[in-house]
Parts: C-alpha cells; structure tokens; sequence
C-alpha cells in the first residue's frame, strides 16, 4: 500500500486546497474514492465534503479550470469534471433527520463529524482532510479502517437510524458484503432483519442498480444468500424466493432450486463477466415452482420450465425495472433454450440437431453452451464428466457445421416475397407452409443453404400444392 502515490497528490486537489484556503473553509474527500485507495480498487469518482457551501467552492473550481459546473440547488450540491474525466461532486457538510412518515430529511448545517455519522457504512464514512494545514490527514471518527482491515460492513451510527434515514442501505450493505467479500457485523445485519419492510418506500430503479452490482460480484451468490437470510427477498425478488426448499413425497425429493441457481450463477460468473448472461443464469429455472409436478413412477419433473420460463421473463424485466430491449429478449431467448445443449449430448450427437440449434440460438450460442455447462451441478463426478465430454464434442460439431453450413445467422434464400411473386399469390398460410419445408430441409441437411437448391424445392412444394408460376 505504502509504495502507491497517494492520490491526493493529484494537482486536481491542489487546486481545491488553494480555493478552500482562501475562502476560509475546510473540506475533505469523503466516501467511496478513500474507501477505494485503501482496498486498491480503482475509482474516478471524487465526494468533496465542504463545511460551509459546497456549491461556492464548486463554482469557484470551474471558474479556475474554465469547465462548466452543474448545479443542484434542491440537493445543495454542485458537480463538475476535470480535465482527466473525473467527476467531481461537492456538497456542504449536513446533519440529517428523517421523520418516520416522510422521505424527504430534514437537512442542517454540520460539522464534518455530522456528516461521516450520517453516512452508510463505516468504510464509506472515512475522509482526507484538503486543507493546507492538515493536508491527506485521514479522519476516521467511527472505525473505518478497522472494519476494512477486519472486512465489515457496520454502520456508523445505530443501524436502525441509519437504515431508517435510507432503507436502499440494507441493499447496499448486502451489496458492498458481495462485491468486497465481507461480512456484515452482526449488529447491521439484525438491523436489516428487523427494518426489512421499510424497502417497500425505495423505488424500484435504486434497488434495481443494486442488483446488477450483485449480479456484477465476483460471487454474485453471497448477495442472494444475504437477501434470503436477512429476510429481504420475498420483497424485492419472490419469484427468485419461490425457488428456495425441497419437498419430498413417498421417500424422493427434489433438489433445492435456490441452491442450485445459485450455483450456477457462480459457476456462469467464473466463466464470463457478460452481466446479462449471468441474469440468464439467475432466471434459467425461475418456472420450476410453476411447473413443478410429482408421479409416484417418476419422481419429480418440471416439464416445459424452459418455456414458461422464458414467458415469464417480460413480466420480471417489468417488476424489477430492467431494460424491456433487446437484453430482455436475450435472456429470454437463453432461458427457452437452456435445456437444449444437454438433450442434444444426450442421445448421439446429430448434424441436423446441432443445425437447429445453430440457427436458433444465433450469435448466442457460445453463451448458450456457457450457461449450459455451469448448469451441471451434479453431485456425481462421474455423471458430470461425461457431459461435458458430450459438450465438448457438441461443440466440435457446432464449429465444423458452422464452417460448412453458415447456419448461424442464416436467413431461408427463399423468401415469402419470392414465393408470392413467383405464383402471383397474396399473403396466405401456403407461403409460410412453403417457407417452413425449406427451412426444414436445409436444418435437416438435405438441401444446401443456397439459393438454387432452395428454389428448385420451392417448385416442388408448389407443384405439389396445385400452384402454376405466373408467366
Ligand atoms: N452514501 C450513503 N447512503 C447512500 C448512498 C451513499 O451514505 N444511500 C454515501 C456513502 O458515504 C458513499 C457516498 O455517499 O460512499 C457516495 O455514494 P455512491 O457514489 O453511491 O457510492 P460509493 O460508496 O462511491 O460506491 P459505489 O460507486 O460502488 O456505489
């Protein structure tokens, strides 16, 4: 740690010391930018805490560096970038108070002492002083630098006022623990437990960002676990909660799906940092509990949870304040399809059913066999070794076909203009009957993927259907 430069040594600091001196205040960096240089984590964005107004001291920067600064009167804050990108905001230093039945604080004038107390967490709440005559003395009132050292999320204060003050902190908590790879003090995390219900007042879009950053983590699964535990999941995730117990009839149980999604999501996350792949992931069995059935014969089954999956992935994308675009799509698209790769290796391996698969899943398909492999989470080796063999030699197949047929993007060379025109027909079911027997074909390997081929099929099927070429 010692051998790194200290970022106060940035002359972007420098130049605050010089106007915070002349104007005869104090100011300090505070939060995530300190918190971030302690735990070798890189980090642009930069919290100036002024005692007095943060918004003078703001102005006064943007003239020296002629940039613009963006104004929040409401807030008492004032932002600006310097000339390496770095966002930079100011605010005075404040007390807070919330009154139980409203979301707007009180705010008052303090001390900067007042201001690391009202801060989340004590690893957020430690400050570098900017001052001339204390200049990068480091302000720890309430413990920070034990906690990081220690790896704790504890609050500064007493975490029933500090989660009261703003419930999206239990979130935050569990998602700092997450993506730090630290424990919440038993004291925050009964705090959480017992003001669970007060994250009904925050909206969905701040508790959506927190998700992501969950999902983001290098074990997205200690975050989940955390939600279930402290009793937050059945308020912001019930579908993900419906997922979690075993139930057993006549002596056979069912594996627990929480656990195992969890296990997958970790397992997709060793894999890839695609953010979206890993919804996929955290979504591919969300239909189990809908479509969970039992047969005395059989056991357990959970027919066609691919599919109601996939239905239901535009009703959570909704809820949860996730993008309704073309990354929905994707994660629906690898729910339908999560199953494939594995009924594929287990029967013999097929041209035309890695074809199929090519074409539906399209440029995904590297995604696709990802998910797929993470979802084996067989307890029997052995079992587990013989598919991924069997995935292995899909996805040989996969790349010799794709050399050869070009099926993954593939569009029919045949088109429902080309048919129509050709025998001077309107839009009726016979176009997409003929259609669907060329697409078939060329998956099936009996035609080439070319034009020719695709059209001299096209006349047969006509013929066959009692239709004459226009002349
Ligand atoms: N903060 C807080 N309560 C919140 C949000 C933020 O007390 N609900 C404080 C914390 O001191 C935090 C600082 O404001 O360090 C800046 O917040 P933010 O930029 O959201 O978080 P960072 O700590 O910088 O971390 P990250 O960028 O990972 O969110």
């Amino acid at each position: 740690m010692s051998e790194k430069p200290h970022p106060l040594s940035l002359s972007i600091f420098k130049d605050i010391t010089e106007i915070v001196d002349s104007l005869g205040v104090a100011a300090y960096v505070v939060g995530g930018y300190v918190r971030d240089y302690y735990l070798c984590r890189p980090s642009t964005d930069i919290d100036v805490v002024v005692v007095g107004s943060g918004i003078e001291v703001a102005k006064a920067l943007g003239r020296k560096l002629h940039t613009k600064v963006s104004v929040f009167k409401t807030f008492g804050t004032a932002m600006l970038h310097d000339r390496d990108g770095r966002e930079i905001e100011f605010v005075g230093a404040r007390r807070e108070s919330y009154s139980p039945d409203s979301r707007k604080p009180a705010v008052e004038e303090g001390s900067i002492e007042d201001d690391q107390l009202r801060r989340d967490f004590t690893i957020n709440a430690l400050a570098w002083s900017l001052n001339a005559e204390n200049y990068g003395e480091l302000l720890d009132s309430f413990g920070g630098m034990a906690d990081l050292e220690n790896q704790i999320i504890r609050t500064p204060t007493d975490p029933d006022v500090t989660f009261s003050d703003d419930p999206l902190r239990m979130i935050r908590g569990v998602r700092f623990a997450t993506q730090l790879g630290f424990d919440l003090a038993p004291e925050t995390f009964d705090a959480i437990a017992r003001n669970k219900d007060r994250i009904t007042i925050v909206s969905k879009e701040r508790i959506a960002t927190e998700l992501h950053k969950i999902v983001a983590s290098p074990r997205p699964s200690i975050g989940f676990e955390l939600l279930h535990l402290t009793g937050l999941l059945p308020y912001i995730f019930p579908e993900l909660d419906a997922l979690r117990g075993v139930e057993v009839r006549c002596g056979k149980a069912h594996k627990d799906n929480f656990v195992h999604t969890l296990k997958v999501l970790d397992n997709v996350a060793q894999k890839s940092d695609n953010l979206w792949l890993r919804w996929a992931a955290l979504l591919h069995d969300i239909a189990k509990p809908r479509t969970k059935a039992f047969d005395a014969r059989i056991g357990w089954s959970f027919h066609g949870h691919e599919v109601v999956g996939s239905k239901m992935i535009p009703e959570i994308f909704r809820k949860l304040r996730l993008p309704l675009n073309e990354k929905m799509k994707y994660v629906r698209k690898l729910v339908f399809l999560h199953l494939r790769p594995i009924i594929l290796s287990e029967d013999e391996v097929t041209d035309s059913a890695v074809r199929r698969l090519l074409f539906e899943a399209g440029d995904d398909v590297e995604d696709l066999m990802t998910l797929c492999e993470a979802d084996i989470t067989s307890g029997i080796d052995s079992k587990v070794q013989r598919y991924l063999r069997n995935f292995a030699l899909v996805r040989v197949k996969m790349k010799e076909i794709e050399e050869k047929d070009r099926v993954r993007n593939f569009q029919p060379p045949i088109t429902g203009e080309i048919i129509m025109q050709t025998y001077g027909i309107e839009p009726c079911s016979i176009v997409g009957e003929i259609k669907a027997v060329i697409k078939d074909a060329i998956l099936d390997g009996e035609i080439p993927n070319d034009y020719d081929a695709a059209f001299a099929l096209m006349e047969k099927v006509a013929a066959e259907k009692g239709l004459i070429r226009k002349q």
